[in-house]
C-alpha cells in the first residue's frame, strides 16, 4: 500500500530518469527527498521541470536535497533517516573499459549500500531501475523475457556486467527481507543531459555522426519509464522485474529518424565488422597517444552488433500500460534539443 503522506527519496535525481521522476513525483506529493553530489548539476533538474510545466518552481521548491553518495555507505544512511520509500536510479553509464572499476565500485557496491541501508532503516519499498542489459539472451529470432537469466561471456560489456551484479544485490536484499520492485528498460529516450547517457544520441547526430550499424534493440520513452516505475511501486507488485521497452528497431531506423528530427543527414556509411574492429582500434590508439577519451570502445561496438528483441507483454499485462510510438518519442526529444541547441550563443 503507498500512503500519500509517506517521505519517497530518489537517488540519481539530477540524471535523464531521475529529474522526470521527481517531477511526476512533486505533482502528487508533498513528502519527497532527493540525492545529489557536491558535483551535481541541480539547474539542470529545474530546467527540466521547465520543459513541462509552466510553474516548474512550484515543483521544485517541494524537494528536500540531501547530499550523498551511494558509494559511501554513512552518507546513504543519513539520507534515509525517515524514508519510507525508495526510487534507485543513482548509476555510472559508460562504455569505456577504463571505467569498469568505477562502474562496479558505484553500480555494483553503491546498490550494495543502498540495499543494506534500507534493511537497516527498514524501508517499506524499493524500486530499482535495472536495464535490458542485465537480461539474459534469447534463441536466435526469440524474444527476450523477464525470464531469461543473464550469463558471462566475452561479449558482454562492463556497463553489461554492473548492472547484472548490481541486480544481484536488489534480489539478495529481497532475499534477506526487502520489498522490491525492478525495472529493467532498453533505451531510453528523452531529453537529458546531453552530453550523457542515452540523450548523448541526439548530440552525436547533430554533430554529423556518419557511421550505423546493423544491431537491433529496444527503445522506451522516458515518460513511460517513469509512469511504470511508480505505477509499480504504488501497486501490489513485489520481487518481480519487468521488461520496459515500447519497439525493437534497428540502430539505421532509430538513427534515421533522429536526423529527420533534427533536420540532419542520417549515418549513411554501414559500419561492417571489419571497419568497427579498425575504427575501435585506431581510437584506442589515439587515446593513448593523446590521453583523450576514446569514440569508439570494444564495449560500444559489441552493444551496437547485438540484434535483440525484447518482449514487453508481462509489463502491458502488469498495469496496462500503452507505450508512446519511437517516432513520437524522438520528435519531442528533437524538438526539445533544438530549443536548447538553438538557444545556445
Ligand atoms: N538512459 C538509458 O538509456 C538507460 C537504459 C536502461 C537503464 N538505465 C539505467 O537507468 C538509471 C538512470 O540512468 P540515466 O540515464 O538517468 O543516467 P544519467 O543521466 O547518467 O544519471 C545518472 C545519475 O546517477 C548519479 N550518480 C552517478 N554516480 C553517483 C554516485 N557515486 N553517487 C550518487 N549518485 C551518483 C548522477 O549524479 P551526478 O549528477 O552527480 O553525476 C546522476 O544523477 C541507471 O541505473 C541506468 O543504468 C538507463
Amino acid at each position: 500500500m503507498f500512503y500519500i503522506y509517506s517521505m519517497i527519496l530518489v537517488t540519481g535525481s539530477t540524471g535523464l530518469v531521475g529529474t522526470h521522476l521527481l517531477l511526476e513525483l512533486a505533482k502528487k506529493h508533498d513528502k519527497i527527498r532527493a540525492t545529489h553530489r557536491a558535483s551535481s548539476n541541480l539547474r539542470a533538474v529545474y530546467d527540466t521541470f521547465a520543459l513541462y510545466v509552466d510553474d516548474p518552481g512550484t515543483y521544485y521548491d517541494k524537494i528536500e536535497w540531501t547530499e550523498a553518495d551511494v558509494a559511501d555507505f554513512e552518507t546513504l544512511i543519513q539520507a534515509l533517516d525517515g524514508v519510507d520509500y525508495v526510487y534507485h536510479t543513482a548509476a555510472f553509464v559508460s562504455f569505456d573499459p577504463r571505467e569498469r572499476q568505477n562502474m562496479i565500485r558505484i553500480n555494483v557496491g553503491g546498490t550494495a549500500n543502498l540495499v543494506n541501508a534500507c534493511l537497516e532503516k527498514k524501508v517499506k519499498k524499493l524500486c530499482y531501475v535495472s536495464s535490458t542489459a542485465a537480461l539474459g539472451n534469447a534463441p536466435s529470432g526469440e524474444q527476450i523475457t523477464e525470464d531469461m537469466i543473464w550469463s558471462y561471456s566475452k561479449n558482454r560489456s562492463s556497463y553489461s556486467v554492473s548492472k547484472y551484479q548490481s541486480e544481484m544485490e536488489i534480489w539478495r536484499g529481497m532475499a534477506e527481507g526487502l520489498q522490491a520492485v525492478i525495472v529493467n528498460p532498453s533505451i531510453i529516450i528523452g531529453p537529458g543531459d546531453w552530453k550523457r547517457s542515452s540523450s548523448y544520441l541526439f548530440s552525436a547526430i547533430w554533430k554529423g555522426m556518419k557511421f550505423y550499424t546493423e544491431g537491433v534493440t529496444g527503445y522506451v520513452d522516458i515518460r513511460d519509464v517513469v509512469y511504470a516505475m511508480i505505477t509499480l511501486m504504488e501497486g501490489d507488485f513485489t520481487s518481480e522485474r519487468f521488461t520496459l521497452s515500447a519497439e525493437n528497431l534497428s540502430y539505421r531506423q532509430v538513427f534515421e529518424m533522429i536526423a529527420f528530427a533534427l533536420d540532419k543527414r542520417p549515418p549513411g556509411i554501414h559500419a561492417t565488422p571489419l571497419l568497427i574492429s579498425l575504427g575501435w582500434r585506431l581510437s584506442w590508439l589515439i587515446s593513448k597517444l593523446t590521453g583523450k577519451k576514446r569514440s569508439i570502445t570494444r564495449d560500444t561496438v559489441k552493444s551496437s552488433k547485438r540484434k535483440a528483441l525484447f518482449s514487453n507483454e508481462k509489463i502491458r499485462q502488469a498495469i496496462g500500460i500503452d507505450f508512446i510510438p519511437v517516432e513520437q518519442s524522438v520528435r519531442d526529444t528533437a524538438t526539445h534539443f533544438l530549443n536548447h541547441a538553438l538557444a545556445r550563443p
